[in-house]
């Protein structure tokens, strides 16, 4: 645990941001450092449909994964406080945003775009809304759409370079001043 104040995790800790932004990378050691589950929507996703998603978005589309996405996403913020990786589009839908909003601790992992396009081409095939796609062109565009929703979050951290070790320092130290300061400060 880096040092700091200690903090009482009241909810969960909701990790958003794009594909490539280390979300479930970051959240596994953000939840160790913090002494809490981790749980990925994702594979939450997965598991409730016994398919990956890959397969979710050719059998049934992307509006039936945005529907499961929606529902699992909302079971899970009611199971307490744990550290909860969404999917880059989970929080574009309003009710899981409200309510991540109302019940979570939110932080967006802000990359840049030269990053993400390095990282995700590392695991092809996984997203299939890159699939055929230009890389950069498509995470550019949906990068776009995205910020002014992501940036409803409660927190942004920039977790472009250094190591993983740096980023979960970056986060817990967010944490830290968000759940020590007054909210009227
Ligand atoms: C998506 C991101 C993916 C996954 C799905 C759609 C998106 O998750 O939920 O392929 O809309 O950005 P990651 O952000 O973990 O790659």
């Amino acid at each position: 645990m880096a040092d700091g104040p200690v903090i009482q995790i009241d909810k969960p800790i909701v990790l958003l941001g794009m594909m490539g932004a280390g979300k479930s990378s970051l959240g596994v050691r953000l939840g160790e450092a913090l002494g809490l589950k981790f749980r990925d929507a994702d594979t939450e996703i997965e598991k409730a449909a016994q398919m990956s998603i890959p397969e979710i978005f050719e059998n049934h589309g992307e509006t039936a994964f945005r529907e499961g996405e929606r529902r699992v996403i909302l079971r899970l913020l009611t199971e307490g406080p744990q550290v909860l990786a969404l999917g880059g589009g989970a929080f574009v839908n309003d009710e899981t945003r409200e309510q991540i909003l109302a019940q979570a601790h939110s932080i967006w992992l802000d990359v840049p775009l030269d990053e993400l396009v390095r990282r995700v081409q590392k695991k092809p095939g996984k997203r299939p809304l890159l699939a055929g796609q230009n890389v950069r062109a498509k995470l550019s565009e949906l990068q776009e759409a995205r910020a002014p929703l992501y940036a409803k979050a409660d927190l942004k951290v920039d977790v472009g370079g250094g190591t993983h070790e740096d980023a979960v320092a970056r986060l817990v130290k967010a944490l830290q001043t968000r759940l020590t300061t007054p909210k009227d400060a």
